[in-house]
């Protein structure tokens, strides 16, 4: 069901009140990468230049329901003022007189920053009375925050009860890009899917739906060890549980599907940034040995299937990417999927975001998600409570 927009709804001279994402990485109070800030403006600009009276709020890190220094948004909103060009005021709160005050005295045109939204208990409570506080700060609410649309808060589910709730344009594009990568037609195809990750457990569900939806799935990073448990071999130091060595079985004997595993991996004795690596042929990994990136004949033969797809969604690095000895394998697969111009290109968000960042490739990729979390439930195939709160289009 497509959920109504922003593009569609009348804000002139109207307050709206916008959740987005601005859960960023921090070091020393100062923002470190903004990615999600700027993956908000296109919405935040639409509506200023709307003449909406703008009220933004988000969550940061996991203060439970308490006030924590350290994890107020006044970094964000100063990094926010810049990328607007414009003083985002301070809404204080997230509850209490201030906010209500601030939000009535904004003029069109004008933002106010709220405080960062978990400080309050009925923020993860999804508490009626939070939710109501909220829908009264505003006439519109406007959720640009996939990032954390797999959550149901307060600020991304319960206030969307009280005001007409309209989908961002950032939100507009993660369900249409993510969405587009499930979609296997003439056109799309073939569909290659990287998916990566230490265990398998976490990933199954991902696997899984995406086995349904794609035509090749490419398999990196720890969880290959249950792949070769599932074939009888040594998947390493490891223990690969039955559970799930039946699992990695059931992906490999799936009909419609390719499942791609291996053919060498780099290995070592322990998992330290130093460890001495080493190289071996997927039939005859030691058993004292851990699994830490996949090797030169497997990040080949990838690259080249790579080259070949029309449609790309990787979730997942091939290997412990931030340790070098152990990055190839991640490195070769970022500069396959990112030359390959034909492709439709997804990356899914958090640690594969950050690396096809890490190395400059974000703009040679059609769409890097700001999703984490949300982007894993969403190639799942799961609804996020984030979406379907939001009306529907007409
Ligand atoms: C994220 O960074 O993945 C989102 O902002 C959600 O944060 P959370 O996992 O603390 O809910
Ligand atoms: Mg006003």
């Amino acid at each position: 069901m497509r959920k109504r927009s922003i593009r569609d709804t009348d804000v002139t001279g109207k307050t709206v009140l916008v959740r987005v994402d601005f859960n960023v990485p921090m070091r020393n109070r100062a923002v470190t990468d903004d990615s999600r800030i700027r993956a908000a403006l296109p919405t935040l600009n639409l509506l200023g230049d709307r003449g909406a009276q703008v009220v933004v709020c988000s969550h940061f890190g996991r203060p439970k329901g308490q006030v924590v220094e350290e994890m107020r948004l006044a970094p964000v909103r100063a990094r926010l003022s810049e990328l607007l060009g414009l003083a985002v005021q301070d809404a204080a709160g997230p509850s209490g007189e201030t906010p209500v005050r601030v939000a009535s005295a904004l003029a069109d045109g004008e933002f106010a920053l709220l405080e960062n939204l978990r400080f309050d208990p009925g923020e993860e409570a999804n508490d009626a009375g939070f939710s109501k506080y909220l829908a009264g700060l505003a006439d519109v609410y406007v959720n640009d925050a996939f990032g954390a649309a797999h959550r149901a808060h307060a600020s991304t589910v319960g206030v969307a009860d009280y005001l007409p709730a309209v989908a961002g344009l950032l939100m507009e594009r993660e369900l249409e890009m993510l969405g587009k990568v499930m979609t296997r037609d003439d056109a799309a195809s073939p569909v290659v899917a990287i998916v990566g990750g230490a265990k398998v457990a976490d990933k199954i569900q991902v696997l899984r739906h995406l086995a349904r939806k794609v035509d090749m799935i490419l398999i990196g990073g720890g969880m290959v060890a249950a792949f070769f448990a599932a074939r009888g071999e040594s998947g390493g130091a490891v223990v690969v549980t039955g559970e799930d060595a039946s699992a990695a079985a059931g992906l490999l004997d799936t009909k419609g599907v390719e499942v791609v595993i291996p053919t060498d991996v780099i290995t070592a004795p322990e998992f330290r940034e130093n460890a001495t690596a080493t190289l071996h042929k997927s039939s005859n990994i030691p058993r004292a040995e851990l699994i830490l990136d996949i090797g030169p004949d497997t990040s080949k033969k990838y690259s080249e299937i790579i080259s070949k797809a029309r449609t790309l969604i990787w979730n997942g690095p091939m290997g412990v990417f931030e340790w070098s000895r152990f990055a190839r394998g991640s490195e070769a697969v970022a500069r396959a999927v990112a030359a390959n111009r034909q492709a439709t290109s997804v990356i899914g968000g958090g640690s594969t975001a950050e690396l096809v960042g890490s190395l400059g490739l974000v703009d040679q990729i059609t769409h890097v998600s700001t999703g984490g979390g949300a982007s894993l439930e969403f190639l799942e195939g799961k609804v996020l409570p984030g979406v379907a709160a939001l009306d529907d289009a007409e």
